[in-house]
């Protein structure tokens, strides 16, 4: 009777939980991509097989990348690179070449990285675009890599965000604007310096905020048309750091919004993009001269259309994750047949 009884009970409080559980990881899954918007292949229908043959390079994805699966199949079709098996099939750990291993997928007592003895040709990778500040810290993964993939130029494997690559265009012209400044932001945390910095810029001019905190969600659809249909887009990363220039600058100049930037200093970006690509906030001595210059471009066409002029023989190239970082990881051990080992990437990475 009474196991009936609690039966009974429990049923409805499971299904509660269950329905509010599939609620929460929907919604999850809906807020990431579509405020952060990197770049993702279309996932094929139908994956072909890849063989591997004597002179493949095998890489093995160790974790999913913040748990979502991508296309393993493209190295070749996509990025030209030859000779690449990606896989995730753990069997192939001892035929593997090189592991993959996510960052923020590892878990804190390190319980799932891979136990078994590694092969003496075997390189582990350390793939990570999460900025340190965003990064967990784990003890005891300091001496465990050889090679580290990551958005900064002196890494192993270096992939920034996206590139700005030669092109011929003879008449680049802006998508039709009708708002001067726009801002999607995913995260809201008032101790940020973006936060901070927004609530006074807001106090001079009009800014279009989208995003869950301003109760103006933005569907993955009209992502790029909205952001083109702004003059300015304000590219302010979540932390500053060297070389830490996200999608939030790649997209706009890929659009043809001019980005304006906070993060690191204007010289570093300009190790990246074009300087009259961008605006950056310590151009100016306050956020309140900086909305006086964006008003004054707003009423001069001929100024604005300056921040245009780097089209002429450029464009911006953003770089697929996940899987164009796996290919080229693939494209270096083929290149790089050295011993490497990595014994500091704690210091390397989040410094003393
Ligand atoms: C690997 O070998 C196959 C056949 O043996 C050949 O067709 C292919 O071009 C080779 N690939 C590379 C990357 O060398
Ligand atoms: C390590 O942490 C995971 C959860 O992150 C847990 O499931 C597992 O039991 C832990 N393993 C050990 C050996 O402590
Ligand atoms: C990779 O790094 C580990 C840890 O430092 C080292 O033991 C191993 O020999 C290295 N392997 C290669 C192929 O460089």
């Amino acid at each position: 009777m009474s196991v009936t009884a609690n039966h009974k009970t429990l049923r409805p409080l499971l299904v509660t939980t269950i329905i509010l559980g599939v609620f929460v990881a929907a919604f999850l899954m809906y807020i990431k991509p579509s405020t952060s918007m990197i770049y993702e292949l279309a996932k094929s229908k139908v994956s072909t097989v890849q063989v591997i043959q004597p002179n493949s390079t095998v890489v093995l994805v160790w974790l999913w990348p913040f748990g979502k699966t991508f296309d393993l199949s493209v190295c070749s079709s996509h990025f030209k690179i030859e000779g690449c098996v990606i896989t995730a099939d753990r069997s192939l750990y001892s035929k593997s070449h090189g592991v993959i291993i996510h960052h923020h997928d590892i878990s804190a007592n390190l319980s799932n990285l891979p136990r078994t003895q590694r092969p003496p040709f075997q390189k582990w990778i350390w793939m990570n675009m999460e900025s340190p500040t965003h990064s967990p810290k784990h003890p005891g993964i300091g001496n465990l890599f050889n090679l580290t993939l990551n958005y900064r130029r002196d890494a192993d494997i270096a992939l920034p965000y996206g590139s700005i690559i030669a092109a011929e265009t003879k008449n680049f012209v802006p998508p039709t604007k009708d708002k001067l400044i726009c801002w999607f932001v995913s995260n809201w945390n008032q101790d940020h310096e973006r936060v901070k910095y927004y609530d006074e810029l807001k106090n001079h001019v009009e800014i279009h905020a989208y995003g869950n905190a301003f109760g103006s969600h933005i569907s993955d659809e009209d992502y790029f048309s909205t952001m083109g249909s702004c003059k300015f887009y304000l590219a302010f990363e979540n932390s500053i750091h060297k070389d830490y220039m996200t999608e939030k600058l790649y997209n706009p100049l890929s659009v043809g919004t001019v980005p304006v930037v906070l993060g690191p200093p204007r010289k570093n970006y300009e190790n990246f993009v074009p300087g009259n690509a961008f605006i950056h906030v310590d151009d100016f001595s306050s956020p309140k001269e900086l909305a006086e210059y964006l008003l004054l471009l707003d009423q001069n066409m001929a100024i604005y259309l300056q921040y245009f002029e780097w089209r002429r023989h450029f464009e911006a190239r953003k770089t697929y994750f996940w899987a164009e970082l796996t290919c080229r990881a693939c494209d270096y051990l083929k290149r790089q047949k050295v011993y490497q080992a990595f014994n500091s990437l704690d210091n390397w990475y989040w410094g003393q």
